[in-house]
This record gives C-alpha cells, sequence and structure tokens, in this order.
C-alpha cells in the first residue's frame, strides 16, 4: 500500500513536470519523439527499480553486500527532487494562468485562448532541475568520501592549563549501512590517526539500523588510536528503532546487545548515561556521555541526571550527547555546570555551502545548531558534520568531517 502511494506520488510529479516542458524540448531538439520516448522509458524504468529493490532488499544485509541499492535509491531521489524543485516555476506559471482565465472570464477583449505557458518559465523548469540533478550527482561522485578535517579552537574556563592544546578528535555519524567503501574508510582511520590524537570521541549513529552493518569495518575501527582512549555514545539510529521492530521483540534485543558488544571489541568506552574522569598526571576533566535524547518524535533514552550523578562539578566538564537539540532543550535550562557539548546528527543535511566565514545549510531550519560551535551564556556545543551518510549517497559543499578540536584554557 506504501508502495502503491510512493509510486502515484511519482507518477504525478512525471505526468506534470512532463507537460510542462515538453514543448520547449521537442522545439529545442526539434523532434517530437526522442524527449517523450527517453523520459518515460527512464521513469518506467525507475518504477521497475523501486518495486524490485522494496521486495527483494533486507534491511539486516551488511552494507558491503548491498552496495548497488544505496546508489540506486540515491539516483533515483535526486532525480525526483530535481524535477520536484523543477516544478516550482510550472507551479508558478499555473497560478499566474489561474488568474489569466479567471480575468478572461469578465473581460470581453481577453481570449481564454491568449492563456499560455509563459516560455521562460517552461526554461526556469528545465534549468532548475538539470542544475540540481547534475549538481547533486557530482557530490556523490566526488564530495561522498571527500574527508575534510575541521580545526577548532576550543576555550574552557577553569581548564588546567597544563593540559592546553588537548586535542580531542571528534567522529560521528558513520552510518556504516550506507558506507559501501573499506578502502575509503581506512583513508579516513589514517587522516584520524595522524593527528596522534589525545582523545578520540564518537558521538554515535554507527549504523543505520542492524548492528552487523559494522561487521565489515570492525579492524578498521580497532586501528583508531589516542593516547587517552576512545569513548563513544549511541545515536537514534543505533536503536534498531526504524524498521518495525518492538522493543521487547527478542530480535530487538538481540541486536542490541551484539551492537553494544561490538563497540567493545572495537576499543570504545561506550557511555550509557554514564561518566569517566580523564586524568593526567595532577590535572583532570569530566567526559560524560548520555544516550540518545532528541526534540519532537526522537527516542528520549539519555537521562542526564543519572549521567550527571557522580560527576564532580568543580572540574572542567564535557558531556557527549548525539542530537544537538538536547543541548538547548535539557542542558541549558539546566543547572549542571557542562562546559561543552559534543554533538552530531544534522550531517549538514550533507548539502549546503560551507566557505571561510559563511556556512549555510537548509538544516539551519531545523537545528539552530548544525556544524560548528556555537555559545550561550558561557556553555558550548560543538556540532560534528558526520562521517558518512544517509539517504542520499553524496556530500554537496558540506563534507564528511573529521574534526580537530584543539581545547585551550580561558583566562
Ligand atoms: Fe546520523
Ligand atoms: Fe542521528
Amino acid at each position: 500500500m506504501k508502495l502503491l502511494v510512493i509510486l502515484l506520488f511519482l507518477f504525478v510529479i512525471d505526468i506534470y513536470f512532463y507537460l510542462g516542458t515538453v514543448s520547449i524540448v521537442n522545439k529545442f531538439l526539434n523532434n517530437e519523439i526522442f524527449y517523450k520516448f527517453l523520459y518515460w522509458f527512464l521513469s518506467l524504468l525507475i518504477y521497475v527499480i523501486i518495486v524490485n529493490v522494496s521486495i527483494n532488499y533486507s534491511q539486516s544485509t551488511p552494507s558491503v553486500r548491498s552496495t548497488n541499492n544505496v546508489i540506486f535509491t540515491s539516483l533515483i531521489g535526486i532525480l525526483f527532487i530535481s524535477k520536484l524543485i523543477g516544478s516550482i516555476p510550472l507551479l508558478f506559471d499555473d497560478i499566474l494562468r489561474l488568474f489569466k482565465v479567471v480575468i478572461s472570464l469578465f473581460n470581453a477583449n481577453y481570449s481564454i485562448h491568449d492563456v499560455k505557458r509563459l516560455d521562460f518559465l517552461k526554461k526556469s523548469a528545465l534549468l532548475f532541475s538539470g542544475v540540481l540533478f547534475s549538481t547533486l550527482l557530482i557530490g556523490m561522485k566526488w564530495g561522498r568520501y571527500n574527508f575534510k578535517k575541521n580545526y577548532q579552537n576550543i576555550f574552557i574556563e577553569h581548564w588546567p592549563v597544563a593540559l592546553n592544546n588537548y586535542k580531542i578528535i571528534h567522529i560521528s555519524d558513520l552510518h556504516l549501512g550506507s558506507f559501501n567503501n573499506i578502502d575509503k574508510f581506512n583513508e579516513a582511520i589514517e587522516m584520524i590517526n595522524a593527528e596522534n590524537a589525545d582523545l578520540v570521541v564518537f558521538t554515535g549513529d554507527l549504523v543505520n539500523n542492524f548492528y552487523d552493518e559494522a561487521i565489515p569495518y570492525i579492524d578498521a575501527l580497532k586501528r583508531i588510536k589516542s593516547k587517552d582512549g576512545k569513548i563513544s555514545i549511541l545515536g537514534n539510529h543505533d536503536y534498531c528503532d526504524y524498521v518495525m521492530l518492538k522493543r521487547d521483540s527478542q530480535e530487538w534485543k538481540t541486536n542490541f546487545k551484539k551492537l553494544l558488544e561490538l563497540e567493545k571489541e572495537v576499543g570504545f568506552d561506550l557511555l550509557l548515561n554514564e561518566s569517566r574522569v580523564i586524568s593526567k598526571g595532577e590535572n583532570k576533566f569530566n567526559i560524560v556521555g548520555v544516550e540518545n535524547w532528541g526534540a519532537g518524535n526522537f527516542n528520549k533514552d539519555g537521562d542526564l541526571a543519572a549521567a550527571m550523578s557522580i560527576v564532580d562539578d568543580t572540574l572542567p566538564t564535557l558531556l557527549l550527547s548525539h542530537d544537538p537539540s538536547h543541548w538547548s532543550e535539557v542542558v541549558l535550562k539546566s543547572d549542571y555546570k557542562i562546559d561543552l557539548q559534543l554533538s552530531g546528527h544534522t550531517h549538514g543535511m550533507q548539502f549546503g555551502i560551507e566557505i571561510p566565514g559563511f556556512k549555510w545549510s537548509p538544516v539551519k531550519f531545523r537545528y539552530k545548531e548544525w556544524a560548528g560551535l556555537y555559545e550561550n551564556e558561557g556553555k558550548q556545543i560543538y556540532v560534528n558534520r558526520g562521517l558518512g551518510h544517509l539517504g542520499y549517497a553524496g556530500r554537496v559543499g558540506i563534507m564528511p568531517d573529521i574534526s580537530v578540536l584543539n581545547i585551550m584554557s580561558k583566562i
């Protein structure tokens, strides 16, 4: 039923875009058949692929064996998003034509036959969708694994001067179910290890759904090294909540247990609403990790009170929390002395613009804190843009992120 609704929706977009653009393309190509044939052949092929993928796709298949699904679904997705965005000028044109029709009913000098589509709006539709499609295609080819190190100095009050230039590598959102290239993953690990960090933190979304998506990457994850350990937390995708499994079912419990075991096997100290003290001689700071807590419909397993229960608040405190909405909704409203929160989750929508001094992504309308460092009343949050990807197997403007945080004392 769901599949039928999706297909019907895509078909409506297809017809609308085709009818809006066919005359201009035919005029340009000087051929009545070519566009019609190519357009509908491609559309029918896509419908067949959608039906085939949805029937045969097993969500428990480890990523390296479902390579083509990730690419196919992304290609189909970007094609239809391009048509949908390209339909906006056509819709604008239709609203304009509707006005003209109404005017023609009351004005005898104005014939209904004069109400035609405007050529420039038809051309805009083609241009919009063509540019968007090509950009998203380029993002699949060159953005998807174009890892970028983002260097950030962070000043914290009462941070021990002796620990100035403490280097934390912050990674997030590996989404190994769609990360289907082990060589590229190894490349990212080498970039991390080249930094010789004091601490590596991973802020969740190891997999898309099932623990076994991570199996092909166990050796690589084990190789991540740092002086003071590797600490992780869970993201909303690590709970297997998006595949119709009930949390009290045996399958859910087994999957969750195996995910926790896997985190341990690769050397992550997974914090589930708990805390650790990192000591360097006399100098110490707290690192606290909560389970996922997201505003709106996201799961709220995070328990800040439990995580902070034995924390010595005379020491500087860093909090790992997957979803940045936890900061504004819970952390800032609490009395806990949390100097810095490290989050991920937004992926920077894998689409936007980021140049020195300026960054923009549509995700900013959903998450006020979506990439980089933010400050509010002396408390700070740093949001990682994610190393992997979900849905769209590419990145435009907002590249896969290895954040190198340099922590210093604010005197
Ligand atoms: Fe994510
Ligand atoms: Fe997430």
